[in-house]
C-alpha cells in the first residue's frame, strides 16, 4: 500500500470525466487500498479516484462509522435536501455551504464485484455526493451558496 500524491484544484484532470470500471482486477483492488491510506493520512471522510491521478468512477468513504469502498457509484433516489458545510481534500482551506439533498440511495459494486445498495442521510448523503460529484469532474466549489467566514 502507498499514500498517492492528492491533485489540487487546477489540475485538468479533476475536471475530466471518470470511466466506469469493468473489470475489478488487482489494479483497481490496489487503488481503492491505496486511496484509503491516502484518505486516512489527509485525514479525509472521502476521497475520489481522479484526486489520486486516477479518472475511473472509484470512490472511498469513513465518516467515522466504518470503511466503504464503492465501485461505479450511482445515485437511484434522492429526497429533501439539507445545506451544510463541505471542503474538499484537493481545495485546502476551502470551506463553504453546498445544498445537497438529506436523504440519497445510491447502487455500487462492491470489490467481489457484487451490486449493491446503501441509503444515506446528512452528512453521509453529503459525501456520497460530493464524490460522485468528483468522478463526474464537479468540484464543490461550483455549488457553493455562500462562503463560510
Ligand atoms: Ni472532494
Amino acid at each position: 500500500m502507498a499514500v498517492r500524491q492528492l491533485r489540487y484544484d487546477g489540475d485538468p484532470l479533476l475536471r475530466k470525466k471518470s470511466r466506469e470500471v469493468t473489470i475489478i482486477d488487482d489494479r483497481i483492488k490496489i487503488l481503492i487500498e491505496d486511496m484509503k491510506e491516502t484518505m486516512y493520512k489527509e485525514d479525509g471522510i472521502g476521497l475520489a479516484a481522479p484526486q489520486v491521478g486516477i479518472a475511473r468512477r472509484v470512490v472511498v468513504i469513513d465518516i467515522g462509522d466504518g470503511f466503504l469502498a464503492l465501485i461505479n457509484p450511482e445515485i437511484i433516489t434522492q429526497e429533501g435536501e439539507e445545506i451544510d458545510s463541505e471542503g474538499c481534500l484537493s481545495i485546502p482551506g476551502k470551506l463553504g455551504k453546498v445544498r445537497r439533498p438529506f436523504k440519497v440511495k445510491v447502487k455500487y459494486l462492491d470489490l467481489e464485484g457484487n451490486e449493491k445498495i446503501i441509503e444515506g442521510t446528512g452528512l453521509l448523503a453529503r459525501v456520497l455526493c460530493h464524490e460522485i460529484d468528483h468522478l463526474n469532474g464537479v468540484l464543490f466549489i461550483d455549488k457553493i451558496i455562500d462562503d463560510d467566514e
